[in-house]
């Protein structure tokens, strides 16, 4: 492959080279404008939208018979012969949409993760898509960041499974194979720091911070082979991250030996000029081309002025020809040259198909948090129940932001999800607002209240400056209260809500995500108990607005006292350091009991082990996660006063008892001390075994160290 990469680019003209270096923006209207640049093998690849929302708008009249007929031109006329690559953001399904990333990652779960990919990709496949700009791997805890519910969450660790999986997943362990994409890897990097969770604003990073959590994502992504990474829209502490030669040449294709390409944000090269470090658009490639961006998408800058750049002398010839050489791998390593043309006969079957859409319900079942419960959950098939709020009948908000080709018309609602699983004879359905809410119904004395927020304030540029429920959701869930009711809130939401005020009104809170096109039934089927919830957060939920930044994994605080000693919920409502519902919480139908703790040091595997007994003691089978934080008490840097090391996910029958080992090798307790460097630095460790954050089961402190 290498020799034919090296033979193409010895033919290539300067044009052809920066063709191959340059995405367009693709819509009904330009099919003879592409289909032109093909024949003269100036396009290297379309971006299957024309807009940056691509993830929430169809690609109206984009069929395979168009895309097919550009790539006729670009592999039969054009002189060389190179196949184009056709990328969009297929982020958490195509037609059969899945829970948004953010819920995904409340499974806990690699294989329902790489699942989802996998699904999501060879649905896709079959529209002649090459490549989906996915997983997107920002760690966040800013919820007022609308990009949020498209992040794996806060953690650097469930960071790393989420990249790993989800690679795996669409690229599986040959991206030749039919239902197999080239994944990407973004936005590279830190994004999810944007000042104020505002989209797009700067990031204060160091580089001790950026390399302890933002990076481990993308290294486990770079270690899955991930064919390709895009650069961020934001500055890292006033470096724009698309014209950052150490983070994109030195870090990610040095140190860490990303072998792929990458592709600019949309227009990230070209607002390297509202970013203030180039007021013109050559400059502003040239920076971009010698900062190690290998592709340009969507605003031409590659090819519109990078041949005057290379005859300045401002880029050499080589820096174009290793761009090339990095674009032309991942096409061979597609198969593309071998298969460029996609199957124009699917038939429409091979859609939405069932097992599709079980696998859809059964991510969503196990991304759903039961956050609360007082024992009136599950409810026994045939309760006469109300079903009421603003989303109870709500489709689109439940496909989520990035949706694709998702249709609403194909969700399954709460309502429906409900009458399917109660009989409608047992089921009133009342979408209403606050007035109508005191209208009691008599109908029954359980109310299931639906609200949330919509797909419409999450995504791309939403950034929000209040979490709280918005409008008179909060006084639909009281008036259901104030009418005697049994109250089941579920929160059909992206983003964490502080959804501090309905709690005290609460029988019971599902928080049930924007969960995709089966979301409804699966929240159906966790109420009236035919599966067990055992979803836990990724990201923590605030009490207010105000606490944001707040997360599990901060540095060491006068706070961590309060934060330790809170196993109520409500220590104090003006706690600035509890939150709401911590990171790594959710409950369940079934106790599950932590007994007969054991610490060893395994020599020969050189490795801490921390094995305990997990007993169901409920009267439910169900899924625990059990999790293993640690905190470095002290080390050449201050350590955050906690970090999530090692988790397992285990099934239990009624009455099981199962043995869990976790276990912590060398690079578990190893960090980048900021000056670049990966140390371990022996000496004790806190070790806490816990069924979340903040609720510890078991707790001790080892001097620990490993044999060189
Ligand atoms: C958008 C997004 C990015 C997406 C790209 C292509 O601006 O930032 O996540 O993949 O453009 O749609």
């Amino acid at each position: 492959m290498e020799r034919k990469i090296e033979k193409l680019i010895s033919e290539m003209t300067l044009d052809e080279k920066l063709g191959q270096l340059t995405q367009e923006v693709t819509n009904v209207s330009s099919i003879d404008k592409l289909s032109k640049l093909a024949e003269q093998g100036m396009l290297g690849s379309c971006l299957l939208t024309d807009t940056p929302w691509a993830g929430s708008v169809t690609m109206e009249g984009i069929s395979v018979s168009y895309l097919n007929k550009i790539q006729r031109a670009a592999v039969e006329k054009s002189r060389l012969g190179i196949p184009v690559m056709y990328g969009c953001d297929i982020i958490h399904g195509s037609k059969t949409i899945f829970p948004i990333p953010l819920a995904q990652a409340a499974t806990w779960d690699y294989d329902l993760i790489r699942d989802a990919a996998s699904v999501m990709s060879e649905e896709a496949s079959y529209d002649s898509i090459h490549w989906t700009f996915a997983p997107m791997l920002d760690i966040c805890c800013d919820p007022r960041w609308g990009r949020i519910i498209e992040t794996p969450g806060e953690d650097p660790l469930i960071g790393q499974m989420f990249a790993k999986a989800s690679v795996e997943g669409i690229q599986g362990k040959d991206m030749s194979e039919k239902g197999k994409l080239a994944a990407c890897a973004k936005h590279y990097i830190g994004y999810g720091a944007s000042s104020g969770g505002r989209d797009k604003d700067g990031t204060e990073w160091s580089d001790y911070s950026l390399r302890n959590r933002a990076l481990p994502a993308f290294k486990a992504a770079i270690d899955e082979n991930v064919a390709t990474v895009m650069s961020a829209f934001n500055e890292i502490s006033g470096q724009p991250a698309t014209s950052s030669k150490y983070h994109l040449t030195d870090l990610l294709k040095g140190e860490l030996g990303f072998d792929g390409f990458v592709v600019s944000d949309f227009d990230a090269v070209k607002r390297l000029t509202c970013q203030g470090v180039s007021d013109n658009d050559e400059t502003s490639a040239v920076l971009a081309i010698n900062a190690g961006v290998d592709m340009d998408m969507a605003d031409g800058l590659y090819k519109n002025n990078l041949k005057s750049a290379v005859e300045k002398g401002l880029v050499s010839m080589s820096v174009i020809d290793e761009a090339v050489r990095r674009v032309l791998r991942i096409k061979f390593r597609m198969g593309l040259f071998d298969n460029p043309y996609a199957d124009e006969n699917v038939s429409p079957e091979e859609y939405m198909k069932k097992e599709y859409l079980e696998k859809a319900k059964q991510v969503s079942m196990h991304a759903m948090v039961l956050l609360q419960n007082n024992g009136v959950l599950p409810l026994a098939k045939g309760t006469k129940v109300s079903v009421k709020g603003p989303m109870a009948e709500e489709k689109p908000a439940l496909l989520g932001s990035w949706h694709a080709e998702g249709q609403a018309d194909d969700v399954v609602s709460l309502g429906e999800g409900i009458q399917k699983i109660n009989g409608e004879e047992n089921t009133f359905v009342h979408p209403c607002t606050q007035e109508d809410m005191y209208c009691n119904d008599d109908f029954s004395n359980v109310y299931i209240v639906a609200v949330g927020e919509s797909e419409k304030v999450t995504g791309e540029g939403c950034t929000i400056s209040n979490i709280e429920l918005s409008g008179r959701q909060v006084d639909c869930i009281r008036a259901a209260k104030e009418l005697g009711k049994k109250v089941v809130a579920v929160i059909f939401a992206g983003r964490p809500l502080a959804i501090t005020s309905i709690v005290p009104y609460c029988d019971a809170i599902l928080w049930a995500w924007h969960g995709g096109t089966m979301c409804g039934e699966a929240a159906a089927e966790i109420i009236f108990g035919d599966f067990n919830p055992s979803g836990k957060l990724p990201v923590t939920i605030p009490r207010s607005t105000g606490q944001i930044p707040i997360c599990y994994n901060h540095q060491r605080n006068e706070y961590v006292k309060a934060w330790y000693s809170t196993h109520h919920r409500y220590v104090s409502k003006d706690s600035l350091s509890t939150p709401l519902f911590e990171f790594g919480f959710g409950l369940s139908y079934s106790d599950y009991q932590y007994s007969n703790f054991e610490y060893r040091f395994n020599s020969a595997c050189q490795q801490a082990e921390i094995s305990f007994d997990v007993t169901n003691s409920g009267d439910h089978e169900g899924y625990e996660i059990a999790q293993c934080y640690i905190c470095d008490i002290v080390a050449s840097m201050s350590r955050p006063v906690k970090e999530l090391k090692a988790f397992e996910k285990i099934h239990l029958k009624k009455g099981e008892t199962k043995k869990v080992t976790l276990t912590l090798s060398k690079d578990d307790l190893s960090f980048y001390d900021g000056r670049g460097n990966f140390v371990f630095e022996e000496g004790e460790f806190r070790i806490e075994i816990g069924k979340s954050s903040s609720n510890i089961c078991f707790e001790t402190t080892e001097y620990i160290s490993f044999e060189s």
